[in-house]
């Protein structure tokens, strides 16, 4: 039996009291309180979007005034020049999805960046042109496979394979995965799947999943919205062929900010490898020469297109110096202790409700999300939350609501908070 769980607010006061150094609370902009008796939210929303850091205003109403200030000059002589600014991101976004700065590009949106990226990695032939994805991936990630095997002239019903839990299960096991992958050896082309599940929280094991894809032949890329900057990754060696993930989840990095992509190094001097183009796909030097043909530079930046978005990639800039100060691993250590708490208190919950966490125990395979089944309306459960307790959840029809303490600003409080607006909501009494 296990031991009764301390589910007094003071305990979540406690720990909060604890020094920790990848507690970056009082760096970002936490929105009011709507209902409850605290000022601000209880914001467990991380996953779907980041809060603001404080100094993102400042850096952008520099780029700002670079504008007013050099005009077209500032593509060089601004502080920050935009000529090259997507590469002053290069860097510290290799150093958060462990890759090679060269195999790293910021640019686009998560679903075009994909797109780029199956123009490239998926080669169907008349045998082997199917794409495996799971079957609760993500809206888009569907439709994207679905849209380039018809492009490719494939029917998008037969072509995309769809993993499925087993019957009465959440989750996808990975020896499941690694069957399916072996039983379709020589029709499937390519795997696409998200390595933390937005729905489910579970974290999939990717370098298990990449290494049988290439052993049936077939490339493996990995949607990465819901892991970047909330677990550790190691693309590079994990030889993970392509990936692409969104900046304003856990990255904070605001509504519709500019993504990611990753191609790995192996692929970076591959003439057979067909991309699409624009001209910032080919070398820096080569780019005012105006000639018809590009000369691709041997690194991610190939498979960039158009000239940045300076004010969409200032935000980025100022996340990711953030993630470097922290660095993931202190930032993962204090999402592990989060998550074990709100479990802890979400389980003394499960006694006493009809409740469960879908999201895996193992630390292995979850994240900073824990994704709760629970008996009621989800969209009006979390309405409730919100405007009778101060806490910022969100829902996923029909019976899930996802709880995300983002650990570079989400605090112990804020988890108890959550489960107590649950509690109160689902029993008419307080978690403690
Ligand atoms: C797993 C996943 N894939 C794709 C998307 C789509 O992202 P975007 O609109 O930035 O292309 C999202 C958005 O939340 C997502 O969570």
């Amino acid at each position: 039996m296990r031991d009764v769980t301390d589910t007094r607010e003071d305990r979540a006061l406690d720990l909060d009291a604890e020094p920790d150094a990848a507690s970056r609370r009082s760096d970002f902009l936490l929105p009011p309180a709507v209902g409850g008796e605290f000022p601000l939210t209880a914001y467990l929303a991380g996953n779907s979007l980041g809060l603001q850091p404080r100094a993102t205003r400042a850096e952008l109403m520099e780029d700002l005034d670079a504008w007013e200030q050099y005009g077209v000059h500032g593509h060089v002589d601004a502080d920050r020049p935009w000529f090259p600014y997507h590469e002053s991101l290069r860097e510290p976004a290799a150093r958060l999805v462990g890759a090679e700065p060269r195999e790293v590009v910021m640019m686009n949106s998560l679903t075009v960046n994909l797109h780029l990226l199956l123009a490239s990695f998926y080669r169907p032939t008349a045998i082997r042109h199917r794409i495996v994805i799971e079957d609760y991936a993500f809206s888009s990630d569907s439709y994207a496979v679905r849209s380039h095997v018809a492009l490719r002239g494939y029917d998008p019903d037969t072509a995309v394979l769809r993993l499925r839990p087993r019957p009465g299960e959440d989750i996808l096991r990975t020896e499941d995965v690694l069957k399916t992958l072996s039983d379709h050896a020589h029709s499937i082309a390519t795997v696409m799947i998200g390595g933390v599940n937005y729905l489910t929280g579970e974290v999939m094991d990717m370098p298990a999943i990449t290494a049988a894809g290439h052993e049936i032949g077939a490339t493996v890329g990995w949607d990465l919205a819901h892991a970047a900057g909330n677990i550790p990754l190691r693309l590079h060696d994990w030889d993970v062929d392509f990936a692409a993930w969104c900046t304003y989840k856990y990255l904070n990095s605001g509504p519709g900010a500019v993504a990611g992509a990753f191609v790995h190094a192996r692929h970076l001097d591959d003439e057979s490898l067909h991309r699409l183009e624009g001209w910032w796909s080919t070398e820096p030097s080569t780019r005012f020469e105006m000639k018809p043909v590009s000369e691709p530079p041997g690194s991610a930046d190939a498979w960039a297109l158009s000239n940045p978005p300076i004010f969409a990639m200032g935000p980025v800039r100022t996340s990711l110096m953030m993630f470097d100060e922290v660095g993931m691993d202190a930032l993962r250590g204090r999402s592990l202790r989060l998550t074990a708490y709100l479990r802890e208190l979400l389980e003394a919950l499960a006694e006493r409700v009809d409740i469960n966490v879908v999201t895996p125990a193992d630390d292995d395979r979850h994240g900073a999300q824990l994704s709760v089944r629970v008996p009621v309306d989800v969209a009006d459960l979390t309405e409730r939350m919100s405007s009778n307790w101060g806490v910022v959840a969100d829902d996923r029809q029909p019976d899930i609501i996802r709880l995300a303490p983002a650990p570079m600003y989400c605090t112990f409080h804020d988890c108890w908070r959550a489960v107590d607006a649950l509690s109160q909501e689902l029993t008419g009494e307080g978690i403690a």
